[in-house]
């Protein structure tokens, strides 16, 4: 039988605790103005314009879709992701905010987050975004040189991007920017420059990324015909620690790979995926993970946005996948997500998920190489040695 998790737990005043992973809603928003070469990300360039009247009816019916499967949940976060959210209008925003919110009740203190570029005119919208119910902004800075986000394929400058997350710290009780690092012919001593002017912008959050060089992307092409040479492993592994070392002198240390934050002002939302909370996936490509009476459900929508449409105008919900995991799949899948954070896992779920414990010889093997640690009540996380090495060391204690 697979084993459910608990029921979620009534509000509490903790929102981050870790024994309620907490139930969260993503919405995508599928378009941009123009692809950048290096995302793989499911976003897609219209030339005619888009017919935001119609989406919002569909993402009405999908959000009302997926309350139906998830009685008696409170949402913790909300997250308008993309592709490009902040090309949408604020009604359209406020409407989706306004259906979820009649379909479910919202956790006091709920987060609210979109991701926006950070072009002028979109920067026009943020007050209509803080007005519709957003109340934290992540702006995609990517870089702090014309030529790089130049070479990045962006659309902004940086005195866009400096203005924009002015606009946002002004505007929203929460903001956060995300930066790319080990970009081409960038030099760790210009990576730390960069941080260091990226960190006095800060908040309480910043996500900083490794450049990665997706599959089928215009990177790709350009990697493999030699035009686009990234620093090597050695060079990674300097970028890497010199941005651990540098967000933690400064009181945002890393919570995850990718993400650092004042202790308190973590993502809610990205908490609830990487703690393996319940979340409902809602528009084009958007994947979810509810639980009910069939299991844990590993969900997904039709990834192209006009069959996206058509498929909800039809049946009402765009699902393509819509599957019970089984009890191995969702151990893997928690560690997978789990040991990506400072705070790592407590074995004892992983047992209830899979129905089996993890194997002592290869945890001990690990702790003793260095690269995974166990504190007194019991939770495995990964050590700053093993961090580099994630998704080997993810992989051995899977296994
Ligand atoms: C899907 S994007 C959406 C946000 C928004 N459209 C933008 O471009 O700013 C989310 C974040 O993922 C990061 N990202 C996307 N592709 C990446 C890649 N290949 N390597 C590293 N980071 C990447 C970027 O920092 C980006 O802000
Ligand atoms: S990085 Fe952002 S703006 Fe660029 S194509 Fe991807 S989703 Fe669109």
């Amino acid at each position: 039988m697979i084993e459910a998790d608990p029921a979620p737990a009534a509000p509490h005043d903790d929102p981050t605790a870790t024994c309620d992973p907490g139930f969260a809603v993503y919405v995508h928003w599928p378009f941009c103005l123009s692809k950048c070469p290096y995302c793989d990300f499911n976003s897609h360039v219209r030339a005619g314009g888009i017919d935001e009247t119609r989406y919002l009816a569909a993402f009405r019916s999908e959000i009302a879709h997926r309350a139906a499967l998830t009685p008696g949940r409170a949402v913790r976060s909300i997250f308008f992701g993309g592709g490009t959210p902040s090309l949408m209008a604020p009604a359209t925003v406020a409407g989706i905010i306004d259906a979820i919110a009649a379909r479910w009740p919202i956790e006091p203190g709920a987060e609210i987050t979109l991701e926006a570029n950070p072009t002028s005119v979109e920067a026009g919208r943020f007050r209509g975004y803080r007005d519709a119910g957003v109340n934290r902004l992540s702006v995609g800075v990517q870089a702090l040189a014309d030529a790089d986000l130049e070479a990045l394929g962006r659309r902004h400058t940086v005195e866009e991007a400096l203005a924009a997350v002015r606009l946002a710290a002004s505007l929203f009780p929460r903001f956060t920017f995300d930066l790319i690092y080990g970009r081409s012919g960038q030099s760790l001593a210009s990576w730390r420059a960069e941080l260091a002017r990226a960190l006095d912008l800060a908040g309480d959050h910043i996500s900083l990324y490794q450049l990665t060089v997706e599959p089928d992307t215009a990177f790709e092409r350009l990697r493999d015909a030699g035009k686009l040479v990234l620093p090597d492993e050695d060079e990674s592994l300097a970028f890497f620690r010199a941005t651990r070392e540098m967000t933690e002198a400064r009181g945002l240390p890393a919570y995850e790979v990718s993400n650092h934050a004042r202790p308190g002002a973590e993502s809610r939302h990205n908490l609830v995926y990487w703690r393996y909370g319940e979340y409902a996936g809602i528009g084009p490509g958007a994947h979810g993970r509810i639980v009910t009476d069939r299991g844990r459900l590993a969900q997904a929508c039709e990834r192209r946005p006009e069959a996206w449409l058509a498929r909800v105008e039809a049946e009402g919900f765009g699902l393509v996948e819509d599957q019970p995991l089984s009890p191995e799949e969702q151990g893997d899948e928690f560690l997978l997500m789990g040991l990506r954070l400072a705070e790592g896992v407590d074995p004892r779920r992983f047992a209830a998920l899979s129905g089996r414990t993890l194997d002592v010889g290869r945890l001990e093997g690990l702790i003793g190489d260095g690269f995974l640690e166990r504190d007194s009540s019991g939770r495995i996380r990964v050590t700053s040695l093993g961090a580099p090495l994630l998704d080997t060391v993810v992989a051995d204690v899977a296994a």
